[in-house]
């Protein structure tokens, strides 16, 4: 099985602290994702093994997708991905947007964490009891992290995101990303995932978190939003793929945003 950061250090953090203290050692708040894709599996793991040698002194993370398990599946090519990126300290997301009823999505986090991931993405839309209950117990025992969906970045997101629900609490009239950015901090989450192409609710979603759960922001280059403007709106973390792997020098690409990310940081402060 993969040495994790946390078995490297013998040290005991939450994944919330663990990607804090990696960023934070590696001056970088960026985290890649592998989003590449080939038919051919020895040529795909080529390609993923060079962008990670390549934008690694830039990024503090990498965060794998569907596509590619589907690829590799969990195999001893994913194991050994999942390996390079924890021997370069960086640490590893798998996007698996978790979905599904409670015994079946315990199998799935299970098989994620005994590859080696430190933390899975889920989507809070299927609840907590008989839902996502039993993956965030799993991942506690473990030390492990969940990140949320709590809104995403494409057009569409708005008619399942952005519609309008009641507060059970308050019966207060909502959209239901919020409703989301407060099971984010009730189950205790790892990160919640805001689409960065709509900043302003970056800034609702981190009025709701604070310090408590960091907030992670896909959607910045390919997808038009700015790295400036997503920090600036609250995101702790900057999820990016084709921004860096689709550029004609992945290196200087990563590099450029690390840097415009970190000087607007400084400015913040
Ligand atoms: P790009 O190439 O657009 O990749 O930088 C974004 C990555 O983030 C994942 N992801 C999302 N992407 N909105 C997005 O645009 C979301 O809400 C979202 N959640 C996760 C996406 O799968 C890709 O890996």
């Amino acid at each position: 099985m993969s040495k994790t950061l946390i078995e490297v250090d013998g040290l005991l953090p939450r994944f919330k602290d663990l990607i804090k203290n990696t960023s934070e050692n590696l001056a970088s708040n960026i985290v890649l994702a592998l989003d590449i894709d080939n038919e051919d599996p020895k040529v795909l793991v080529k390609k993923c093994v060079e962008i990670i040698d390549t934008v690694s002194p830039h990024i503090c993370g990498v965060k794998f997708g569907r596509p590619l398990i589907l690829r590799l599946s969990l195999n001893m090519q994913i194991r050994d991905l999942i390996r390079l990126a924890h021997e370069k300290r960086l640490i590893t997301i798998m996007d698996a947007k978790i979905n599904d009823v409670a015994h079946t999505n315990l199998s799935i986090a299970t098989q994620y964490f005994d590859a080696g991931f430190d933390a899975i993405i889920a989507s809070p839309f299927v609840g907590w009891e008989g839902g996502l209950d039993t993956v965030f117990q799993e991942a506690s025992k473990r030390n492990k992290g969940i990140i949320l969906l709590v809104h995403m970045s494409h057009k569409g997101a708005s008619q399942g995101y952005g519609r309008i629900v009641m507060d059970p609490d308050s019966t207060e009239k909502i959209p239901q990303f919020i409703l989301f950015a407060k099971n984010a901090l009730a189950w205790k989450a790892d990160g919640a995932v805001v689409g960065a192409t709509h900043p302003n609710n970056i800034t609702v979603v981190k009025k709701i978190l604070d310090e408590n759960v960091p907030v992670f922001a896909p959607g910045v280059i390919a997808q038009g939003a700015s790295p400036k403007d997503a920090i600036m709106a609250g995101a702790d973390y900057l999820i990016v793929g084709r921004g860096i792997f689709s550029s004609s020098e992945p290196e200087k690409s990563a590099k450029k945003i690390k840097d415009e990310v970190n000087s607007t940081i400084k400015y913040k402060c």
